[in-house]
């Protein structure tokens, strides 16, 4: 355990949510306390060393199904500048459920940071009578405090789990999430971590720097099922996409008819990736696939993939040019 400082950083969700009494676990609203609150309630925190040992943050307070591109990049600002400091061992995010897969896989893979960024959350409001955010917070500080512990993870119900991994798999019960063949990095019992396999590592992406300002490109996700055509794809190349995620059925299958629009819109010159819309297992590429394929990815997570991308390619590409 290190004495340098965790720096905790708020952002909403059930962690922080409230309903009108503590035996409604469904009927709430989400980021209702701030994380200065939250972390008031955890035991020794007032204990005077507290000051010295943490930083607290409340970067946002939103349900995470309203997570948007400004909100990821105050965020990763934020992120970054911590990390950056010396006497800072490891971060805490709160965040809520919903999208916590999205946020944590944005961060790895701009950050793939070497101290631990560790995301939490709760499936039960702050007010329940019996929440879990207390002691996930108090696990995740765990694993942040944690001098060998590196990468974007999430904990959630005594479970730590990759950020390329884990998956929300439920909506209700409180071990919602799972890092499907993968498994769990391992899990923190009585404040101690029991390791199963090693840290997300990675290199990030230099984009940090243009960040604030980077146009985001517009890449949607589709899917394929059965009586799937190409009505939505003509419809969202007239928008202007920049980029198209099919979730695939099985092992990266595509209607024909949705195919055949697909390959259109990369004949137009329209990034496109297959994912496979199963919840576990990855997608086995062929050498007779009409549309590439994504390296293991979900499709949301797919999506974040080529919109970074596609913004490192317009990053190199405006430096080439000089602009
Ligand atoms: C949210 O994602 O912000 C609400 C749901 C949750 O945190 O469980």
């Amino acid at each position: 355990m290190s004495d340098q400082k965790i720096v905790f950083l708020g952002t909403g969700g059930t962690i922080a949510g409230t309903a009108a009494n503590m035996f409604e676990h469904s009927d709430y609203t989400a980021a209702q306390v701030g994380v200065h609150a939250l972390l008031a309630r955890l035991p020794g925190w007032n204990d005077g060393r507290g000051a010295e040992r943490y930083v607290v943050e409340q970067v946002a307070q939103l349900d995470s199904k309203d997570m948007g591109f400004d909100v990821w990049v105050k965020l990763a600002l934020r992120v970054a500048h911590h990390l950056a400091q010396d006497d800072v061992q490891g971060l805490v995010i709160t965040h809520g459920t919903d999208t916590l897969e999205e946020t944590a896989y944005f961060l790895q893979a701009l950050l793939a940071p070497a101290k631990p960024v560790v995301m939490t959350c709760a499936m039960r409001p702050a007010n329940a009578l019996v929440p879990d955010g207390p002691q996930n917070l108090l696990d995740a500080l765990a694993v942040a405090s944690n001098t060998g512990a590196s990468g974007v993870t999430v904990v959630c119900a005594g479970a730590i789990y990759g950020a390329v991994d884990v998956q929300k798999v439920h909506p209700y019960r409180l071990n919602a999430f799972s890092a499907g063949d993968a498994g769990p990095i391992g899990f923190v019992e009585q404040g101690r971590l029991h390791l199963l396999r090693d840290w997300p590592r990675g290199n990030g992406l230099p984009l940090m720097s243009g960040l604030a300002d980077a146009a985001w490109p517009r890449v949607e996700i589709v899917m394929s099922y059965a009586g799937a055509d190409g009505a939505v794809v003509r419809a969202l190349l007239k928008a202007g996409v920049q980029g198209l995620v099919v979730a695939a059925t099985g092992n990266g299958t595509v209607h024909q008819d949705l195919e055949a629009a697909l390959v259109l819109a990369m004949q137009q010159g329209v990034k496109v990736v297959r994912a496979t819309r199963c919840t576990e297992g990855r997608l086995l590429p062929s050498v007779n696939d009409a549309l590439p394929a994504a390296a293991g990815l979900t499709p949301v997570k797919a999506r974040i993939a080529l919109m970074l991308a596609l913004m490192q390619a317009a990053s190199m590409s405006a430096a080439e040019t000089g602009r």
